[in-house]
């Protein structure tokens, strides 16, 4: 009877294990859009070593990291020269790479880097052109956990000058770059999270999930003011169904805490980059964050919705005038409703009136309001007033 019984055990774990998603399936890359910091949007090329350490210490003292953040990714400007034999090495800001991913790492943190498939980056520093192998293989000994991908340079390196009157054939030349990439950082056996910054070319979101890219930038750059945000916002309805668990659409990096963001835009900011599902990599000064800006990054609510398990990216429902409500299904039926003042002139002698049919919603709907925490009962055609560039957002657990 005992043998019998640690028999089947055995072949229970057997079966456990043959079900088990292999490499190629798993979704263990990614399975909710990544969240982290990046050290682009603040320090650019004056990133140094020093700053990655403090970001890191930073994200655990601040309760970042318990919130979700785990990334702490460095952007352009770590690389030197090539020697001899083509190992890239680091320039005098970054004097041990290895060193450094060891120590992002003893904090419970994951480590990402940054280069592109031309000559150069957009920096002007050395990119993986002709090297791609070489360079993965270099990440995945340093413990390198995230790649963001630029296409920069590759654009007049190689796509203008193979197929100068080409499009189609260019862009023909770009996934094969994005594939050998892709290919080269499966072959080292570790899993790293691969961004495509290649800003949204040729319909990016059809191609790169077969090449297993996990986020993908849908537009150009992002920058700290609102009618930025708000037009890489605008461009991202209609994207929805390309992203899912393993493969987001991303809007770009967050501003939030940045140049003269206000409050509520830097509320409606990240409240609409949860909506989006997309990726939450923080881009500010950290050890110099304010106790508002951290509570906005890490309200959980908020949280909550861009991590949501379920992976459907929200979509914009109806606009009216300068008011946009954008609708978020949720997994156990949930959904979240945003309702964004875009513009600039909209006052309280005409409250917008939400129309809740035109969610697919009846009668009154109970539900949460995220930034104040409160209970919020949504009627039809009940007046919301927002401020201008703030939004109301709101769960909903059961919708009806
Ligand atoms: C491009 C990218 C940015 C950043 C810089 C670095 O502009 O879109 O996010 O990585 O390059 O040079």
């Amino acid at each position: 009877m005992r043998i019998f019984a640690s028999l089947s055990l055995v072949v229970l774990a057997l079966a456990f294990v043959l079900a088990a998603p292999t490499s190629a399936q798993a979704q263990t890359a990614a399975p909710t859009p990544p969240m982290g910091w990046n050290s682009w949007n603040f320090f650019a090329e004056k990133v140094t070593d020093k700053d990655i350490r403090a970001a890191a210490d930073n994200l655990v003292a601040t309760g970042m990291k318990d919130a979700g953040y785990i990334y702490v990714n460095i952007d352009d400007t770590w690389e030197d020269k090539r020697d001899a034999t083509g190992l890239l090495h680091t320039n005098s800001k970054f004097p041990d790479m290895k060193a450094l991913a060891d120590y992002v790492h003893s904090k419970g943190l994951k480590i990402g880097i940054y280069s592109g498939p031309g000559t150069k980056t957009c920096g002007g520093f050395a990119a993986s052109l002709g090297h791609e192998e070489q360079d993965a293989k270099m990440y995945a000994d340093w413990g390198i956990d995230y790649l963001k991908y630029d296409m920069c340079s590759f654009i007049p390196d190689v796509m203008e000058k193979q197929e100068p009157n080409d499009k189609a054939a260019q862009m023909r030349l770009m996934i094969a770059a994005y594939t050998k990439m892709g290919k080269a950082l499966k072959a080292t056996g570790r899993p790293i999270v691969f961004s495509l910054c290649q800003y949204g070319w040729d319909a990016v979101w059809e191609w790169a999930p077969a090449l297993g890219g996990n986020l993908w930038r849908t537009t150009g750059d992002i920058s700290p003011d609102w009618d930025r945000i708000y037009a890489i916002l605008s461009q991202q309805d209609g994207l929805a169904k390309y992203a899912g668990p393993g493969h987001w659409n991303d809007p770009d990096m967050l501003e939030v805490g940045n140049g003269k963001l206000t409050l509520g835009e830097n509320r409606s900011h990240f409240s609409m980059w949860a909506m989006l599902a997309a990726p939450l990599l923080a881009g500010n000064d950290l050890p110099n964050m304010t106790p508002e800006v951290k509570a906005i990054l890490t309200n959980r609510d908020v949280i909550a919705i861009n991590q949501d398990k379920l992976g459907k990216q929200g979509m914009r429902a109806y606009s009216d005038g300068e008011v946009e409500v954008w609708t978020r299904h949720l997994s156990g039926g949930a959904m979240a409703v945003a309702v964004l003042a875009a513009g600039d002139n909209r006052f309280s002698t005409h409250p917008f009136h939400l129309n809740l049919a035109r969610l697919g919603l009846h009668g009154p709907q109970e539900g949460k309001d995220l930034w104040t925490g409160k209970a919020i009962t949504l009627t039809d055609q009940m007046p919301i007033e927002i401020a201008s560039h703030d939004l109301l957002l709101v769960r909903i657990e059961a919708p009806k």
